[in-house]
């Protein structure tokens, strides 16, 4: 690939570390720049924004950008009214993104499988209940998406021996899992399965996907929520949780984040939350594909995993 302009990436995110990621990709290219929107003293030199948020003064007054790269898999971070027009975007794919996101949902998974949710609730009650064990076999998960993340996650599910049940816009050939897709599809997923793991991406069409219309097909699912807040209506959540109709929820992402003081879902004895810690990706293994969509958009060609403004993932 032909590629004569010098890389300069624009870095900003408040999690990432700019420095492992600036020394992962120094290993990738003989000549780089590298800096942050404090210490960019010549924005016209920046040509490519590796980003996980636009940058609080915006991406406009960088005027030779050829790529943004979002630091997440999601992009539904950043608004596309705060985006230049015509400069293509793509979401990162990561295996140590791909892996994090996994080993979650295996635990939160067996969690929810062997009753621990069940057994934490009891044991705050000083309540001693047996509830017989069930072999994995005999439990049906849902996965919803069935991209990146959840093809893996619902593969992994399948190979430690669940009934896995997957949702997405196209039907998936994945060898021993169930592909449904349609608004028929997702409700099947809700009446059939035990257990459901979100990780659609959030875009117009998935917005509030986790609502009262799908609860209304559940009995007593237990609700795994790792793609976006956005994904659930809250209050929706409650009245399911308290109807019996969804059993417990383990929530990662949350509308508002940090959840603020005061929610419903703090102390409330369905629901498990973690801090948006379901995946994370490294800059030792990203770096590569990051690198090869620098090289690419360098040279004028379209991006790997490049979101559709269309689809919005
Ligand atoms: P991806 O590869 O783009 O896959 C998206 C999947 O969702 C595809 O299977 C797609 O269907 C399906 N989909 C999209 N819109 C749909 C719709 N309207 N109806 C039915 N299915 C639909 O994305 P990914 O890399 O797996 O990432 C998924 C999401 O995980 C991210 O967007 C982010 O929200 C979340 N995430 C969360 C964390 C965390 O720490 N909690 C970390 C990473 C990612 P098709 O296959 O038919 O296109
Ligand atoms: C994290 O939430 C991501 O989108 O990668």
């Amino acid at each position: 690939m032909t590629v004569t302009l010098r890389p300069h990436v624009l870095f900003n995110s408040e999690w990432d570390s700019p420095l492992a990621w600036k020394s992962a990709l120094a290993l990738q290219f003989d000549d780089l720049g590298f800096s942050t929107p404090d210490d960019t003293h010549s924005p016209d030199a920046v040509n490519i924004a590796l980003i996980w948020k636009v940058p609080r003064e915006g991406l406009h007054r960088f005027r030779n950008l050829k790529a943004i790269l979002s630091l997440g898999a999601g992009v539904n971070q950043l608004d596309p009214a705060q985006l230049p027009d015509g400069v293509p975007l793509a979401r990162l794919v990561d295996q140590t993104l791909t892996d994090t996101m996994v080993e979650y949902a295996k635990a939160a998974v067996f969690r929810c499988h062997r009753n621990f949710d069940v057994f934490e609730r009891h044991g705050r009650l000083e309540h001693w209940q047996y509830v017989a064990p069930r072999l994995a076999r005999d439990t049906t998960v849902g996965v919803l998406g069935l991209g990146e993340l959840g093809s893996a996650i619902a593969t992994v599910l399948r190979d430690e021996g669940f009934e896995v049940h997957g949702w997405s816009r196209s039907l998936k050939p994945l060898a021993g899992i169930t592909s449904h897709s349609g608004s028929n599809g997702l409700a099947e997923l809700a009446r059939r399965c035990a257990i459901l793991v979100n990780v659609l991406p959030l875009t117009p069409e998935t917005e509030g996907i986790l609502s009262r219309s799908l609860f209304a097909q559940c009995q007593g699912t237990r609700l795994i929520n790792m793609g976006r807040g956005g994904h659930l209506v809250e209050a929706d959540l409650l009245d399911a949780l308290a109807s019996g109709h969804v059993a417990s929820a383990t929530l990662d992402v949350t509308a508002v984040e940090p959840l603020p003081p005061g929610h419903p879902f703090w102390n409330h004895p369905r629901v498990l939350l973690t801090p948006h810690v379901a995946g994370l990706s490294s800059p030792a293994t990203a770096a590569q594909v990051v690198a090869t969509n620098i090289r690419r958009a360098l040279a004028g060609q379209p991006l790997l995993h490049q979101v559709s403004a269309a689809r919005g993932y």
